[in-house]
């Protein structure tokens, strides 16, 4: 690459650079950047990519070194925005890319991450105005209309209109859900974010030697004495600041955020303020803490791993260590072994109450949900019902005061989870969030969790944070059951299992080798099943999850106690069929549910506790995968562990990229 840029220009540009990759994993279909041009006033470049960062990065620069564009000559602006792409309206393309602007001037230019849901009315509105729309996007009618805003504003004479003045009175228009990040040929060095529902964060890097002291942010003439930052950056995650800084303030929803010269402005946005000239006047200013990230830079790069779908794999000992730090009481003399939930405590006789206890998640959440449920049930003897995120809303399904509603998601911020959540607050019952990202809406919005710490997860394929989750609920089953007399030779055998699990991890990651010469078998294969009951439903359901999510191959989990009612059809000499039968109350179940697929010359792959190879393999005649036994709720964490590590292997082996699967992101943060 011909760089051809000053070093300041370069900086600038390789900050937002790596701020992409880092923020990578969460979407990746196309990428963009705005900068400011050399010239003070003059409209902001912006530069646009179908593809991943890489290809953004070689066509800035090359577009930079082959154009009249003169990056080398000094520019006295330094405030600039970036955006990498999942797509929800339009196909990925440069046009639909982000930053959309205003027009071909680039008068306001703007990045978003969420949907606008209003986004056909406010275009027809602007068509009629004269606006031309280019892009497929929700998101180009937000330029636009700040563009309308401020162009009305300066007709009428008001020529003092600040940028987050325009950003207000353009927040009024807006429904669904945004986090915004706003630039403008208007306002140069400047930059306005503002939110709701989608996740913000401030990052303040380098104050003086008064160090983490939270800023009192002054209604925007300047920071306060003792308060200056260097730099300050915007973004909707963490691991895409931590390089920089620890120092974070969580923007809360509403909040509109305003940088201007190195100042921090921060108002409150108030949809009932009512004539123009109210919104424009001066709205109350938001001082608050920081809060200091607890994310280290390590735990977001691969380290000696080649993917972070693998690291993270291979972490699963010490994530769940991590998880159970703290809050394993191993007992003394009166109490006996017990959890120790800091998060629960005040609200355990409320949902020792409930009259039933709800799980609400999508994705691996949900399986992790649906794996903990029998422990639930057995040591609360509360009913427990499962219920995928959108499946609930879109039915409106029955939510009462006297419920437990139990959140699961690892980002916090999955917006059908968010919507249940609203939901089942609107309809009174007690919300508890179980949670990866502290400061996460749903950390926030409800009114009790449990983080489950598990480090913070890259790879869009779930895999530490799932046996973290199911870890999260046993305890979580252990908090609620610990009244219970009768149960409590069964909860400590339970602790125990618990506090041995990260070394049964480390043993079934071993098979490791295994597992890749299992996928250089199956590498061919259309498809495959995962036969599981039980505990282990949420095992097949899991690992086809896995498979079928990076691997790219057709794969299913079935109930194996519905075997007969339709699945037996499929079953040949061809197809490949993984069967979990580990030892736990339905293992004979499962011996025969092996001699039936075996009876209709099944292609089997069994899993069984260590010692079992006799009692499942028919005589030999089917591969076997031999896992350590553990506490029977707790055997799914060891038993997902291969198929992850064979989903792993299928995909390299079939040249897919581990990290990025095909169409999928991480925190999907639309509906
Ligand atoms: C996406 C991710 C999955 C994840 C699901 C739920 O589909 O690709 O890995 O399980 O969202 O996400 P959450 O953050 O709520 O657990």
């Amino acid at each position: 690459i011909n760089y051809n840029v000053s070093r300041e220009r370069r900086y600038i540009l390789e900050v937002l650079f790596n701020g992409l990759r880092r923020l990578e994993y969460r979407g990746y279909d196309s990428a963009g950047i705005s900068i400011d041009s050399s010239i003070l006033g003059s409209a902001p470049l912006v530069f646009r990519q179908e593809g991943n960062i890489e290809s953004l990065v070689k066509s800035v620069y090359q577009e930079v070194s082959t154009t009249k564009l003169n990056l080398e000559e000094s520019f006295s602006s330094h405030s600039a925005i970036a955006h990498t792409r999942w797509a929800t309206h339009g196909e990925p393309a440069p046009r639909n890319s982000h930053p959309q602007t205003s027009g071909e001037e680039n008068d306001f230019v703007v990045v978003h991450n969420g949907v606008i849901t209003n986004y056909e009315v406010l275009k027809k509105t602007l068509v009629r105005y004269g606006f031309i729309f280019v892009s497929e996007t929700d998101t180009e009618v937000i330029p636009k209309l700040a563009k309308y805003v401020f162009d009305k504003a300066c007709e009428e004479g008001d020529q003092t209109v600040t940028f987050s003045q325009v950003v207000l009175e353009v927040m009024r228009h807006l429904e669904g859900a945004y986090a915004l990040i706003f630039k403008s040929r208007h306002y140069p060095n400047e930059l306005v974010a503002c939110k709701r529902g989608s996740p913000l964060l401030l990052g303040v890097k380098e104050f003086d030697e008064e160090g983490n002291v939270g800023p009192s942010f002054d209604d925007g003439k300047s920071l306060s004495n003792n308060i200056r930052p260097k730099e300050l950056f915007l973004s909707s995650d963490a691991s895409a600041l931590v390089d920089h800084t620890k120092k974070v303030l969580l923007i809360e929803d509403s909040e509109v955020v305003h940088l201007k010269n190195g100042a921090v402005t921060i108002v409150k946005f108030d949809q009932a303020m009512g004539k123009r000239a109210e919104r424009l006047a001066r709205p109350a200013s938001v001082q608050r803490a920081l809060s200091i990230l607890e994310m280290e830079v390590e735990q977001i790069n691969k380290g000696k791993y080649e993917h972070y779908m693998q690291k993270e794999i291979h972490e699963q000992p010490e994530s769940l260590r991590t998880t159970m730090r703290g809050r394993l009481i191993r007992g003394g003399s009166s109490k006996g072994k017990t959890v120790l939930l800091g998060g629960l405590k005040d609200h355990l006789k409320t949902i020792r109450r409930s009259r039933r206890i709800v799980f609400i998640g999508c994705g691996t959440s949900y399986n992790a949900a649906l794996a903990s449920r029998p422990i639930v049930e057995e040591l609360s003897g509360i009913p427990v019902t499962l219920e995928i995120a959108s499946d609930l809303v879109d039915r409106q399904g029955p939510i009462y005061r006297e419920d437990t509603a139990i959140f699961v998601s690892q980002s916090g911020e999955t917006a059908d989870t968010l919507l249940a959540l609203d939901y089942a607050l609107e309809n009174g019952a007690l919300c508890v969030g179980i949670t990866n990202t502290v400061g996460s809406a749903i950390a926030r919005n409800t009114h009790c969790g449990v983080h489950i710490n598990a480090g913070c997860e890259i790879g869009v394929a779930s895999t530490k944070a799932y046996t973290s989750q199911i870890v999260v609920m046993a305890m979580v089953a252990l908090a609620i059951g610990a009244d219970t007399i009768s149960n409590q030779g069964r909860r400590e055998a339970i602790v125990d299992g618990l506090i041995d699990l990260p070394n049964k991890v480390k043993e079934v990651l071993k098979l490791d080798e295994e597992m890749n010469d299992l996928a250089k078998q199956l590498i061919s294969e259309q498809s495959l099943l995962v036969f599981g009951r039980g505990y282990n439903y949420a095992t097949a359901l899991e690992g086809a999850l896995k498979v079928k999510e990076v691997s790219l191959m057709h794969s299913e989990g079935i109930l194996a106690g519905e075997m007969k009612h339709g699945p037996l059809a499929l079953v040949d000499e061809n197809l490949p069929i993984f069967v979990i039968a580990t030892r736990d109350a339905c293992f004979s179940k499962q011996q025969s549910v092996i001699q039936q697929l075996h009876a209709r010359k099944g292609r089997l792959i069994v899993m069984c506790t260590e010692g079992d190879v006799a009692s499942v393999s028919v005589g030999g005649s089917c591969r076997v995968v031999e896992v350590p036994r553990v506490e029977d709720c707790l055997q799914p964490v060891i038993n997902i562990v291969p198929l992850q590590l064979l989903a792993y292997h299928l995909t390299v082996l079939r040249g897919y990229n581990v990290d990025q699967p095909r169409n999928l992101a991480k925190s999907v943060t639309t509906q």
